[in-house]
């Protein structure tokens, strides 16, 4: 990298050249090149010290939380239910009790259409999601709508498909959903909807509001009492933490009044032959051994990114971001999809883009021959990529504190290599 964007990669007060150095596949090669990794919107990297953090509790306190009366239990215990807090913190929650360990986004969105929506969606009840969401917030509702015989509407794409139509927003809160499940920022096109407002219209008809964060929370400061929301729904693996640990956030008197989803040990009180009492919150949702130390390494991951500071890195991602679209604004041929530079405010670190006829997999393929992972396909958002977008695929570029220009660089003087490729100029 040049020394002039070495500076302008710290104006953000991140100095991605040190951030790197804490992610050790950071420093392997891919086909014999260093890996330079634009994928993070489908999971992220880890820190040495999230790694660390799992090698630590199998070497030096694995045991079973909640029932052991003993030391190397009691600390798991203790550190497990100090994750929570540490995420309550993040995502400005009340309480720990508040927040539900569930395996990923997917989990957690399903969680509540399972319990909340199977006790409150009666048959001809409204659901409402947008066009612009990722199969894991359309598929429970679709399946939610169908048990329940409730209509499943969707909130329009604007004409420049890059953010969600007002009017149709508007006309589709008025009709008064009793649930509003809607993407905070989108996987696709970066596009951040302004869930604080849309919560506040939807709660002015009595709707019960659930945002997916999982795009939003590893990447810009979120509160959620500010937001205002019923739910919230991340992942851990996509925020520097591990796989299969995720969350949900409730509101308190919302998780007390479903049901549990599962049931087994740790979510009950008391069991008698012909009936059981639920445990308090949050365990009543948490059946069967938890994934301790993808908890607890949650709360890891929880740390390093505070410490770097939420406000640094989208301040980072927004100027990475900026900078990708200016150089892919000059590239003949390449098509970017959702806002433009001009409109960064609104757009997180996620860049889709097409390439005259060449397809996505081929292009990911020559990216993959430099040692840059990028993804190709309909990103889980078949709806909007093939039935809006009307194309069969798309290639994504997306960011995090550990890239900086020159990651941005290579990637631009790849798109060249394709071209030269397939022979198009
Ligand atoms: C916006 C959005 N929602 C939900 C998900 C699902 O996340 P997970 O596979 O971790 O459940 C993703 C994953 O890419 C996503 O980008």
């Amino acid at each position: 990298m040049n020394h002039s964007s070495r500076e302008t990669d710290m104006k953000s007060g991140i100095d991605p050249t040190m951030i790197k150095k804490d992610f050790p596949i950071l420093k392997k090669k891919m086909n014999g090149k260093p890996l330079i990794y634009l994928d993070s919107a489908a999971t992220s990297q880890k820190p040495k010290e999230v790694i660390d953090a799992i090698t630590e509790y199998y070497e030096n306190y694995n045991a079973n939380i909640h029932r052991g009366i003993y030391k190397i239990a009691e600390t798991a215990t203790e550190k497990y239910i100090e994750s929570k807090r540490k995420l309550a913190r993040f995502i400005g929650a009340g309480k720990f009790e508040e927040i539900i360990y569930v395996r990923n986004t997917t989990e957690a969105i399903n969680l509540v259409a399972l319990t909340w929506g199977m006790s409150n969606i009666k048959k001809g009840d409204r659901i409402l999601i947008s066009e612009m969401e990722h199969h894991s917030n359309i598929v429970p509702w679709q399946m939610l709508a169908k048990r329940k015989g409730a209509v499943l509407d969707y909130i329009k794409m604007d004409n420049n498909m890059e953010g969600l139509s007002e009017q149709s927003l508007r006309e589709q809160i008025e009709k008064g959903p009793k649930m509003l499940a809607i993407t905070h920022v989108s996987n696709v096109l970066g596009s951040i909807n302004d869930v604080k407002r849309i919560t506040k219209l939807a709660k002015k008809e009595g709707t019960t509001v659930l945002i997916d964060g999982a795009q939003s929370a590893p990447h810009m400061p979120v509160d959620v009492r500010a937001i205002g929301c019923d739910f919230f729904a991340l992942s851990g693996h996509k925020m520097l933490g591990p796989t299969g640990i995720g969350a949900l956030y409730g509101k308190t008197e919302l998780l007390e009044s479903m049901e549990p989803l599962f049931g087994g040990g740790d979510m009950i009180k008391s069991v008698a032959f012909d009936s059981y009492t639920p445990n308090d919150l949050p365990w009543k949702f948490e059946a069967g051994t938890s994934n301790i130390e993808g908890g607890i390494a949650l709360g890891t991951a929880v740390d390093y990114l505070e410490r770097i500071g939420m406000e640094n890195i989208r301040g980072h991602e927004k100027e990475l971001t900026a900078y990708a679209l200016e150089r892919l604004a000059k590239i003949n041929g390449l098509k970017v999809f959702g806002y433009g530079r001009a409109d960064i405010e609104k757009r997180g670190g996620v860049v889709s883009f097409s390439l005259d006829k060449i397809h996505p997999h081929d292009v990911s393929a020559v990216f993959d021959s430099f040692g840059i992972a990028i993804r190709a396909g309909h990103h889980c958002a078949m709806p909007l990529v093939r039935g809006i977008f009307k194309v069969g695929a798309l290639s994504r570029m997306s960011f995090y504190l550990y890239n900086d220009k020159s990651d941005i660089d290579s990637a631009i003087d790849a798109i060249g290599s394709v071209k030269k490729v397939f022979k198009v100029k």
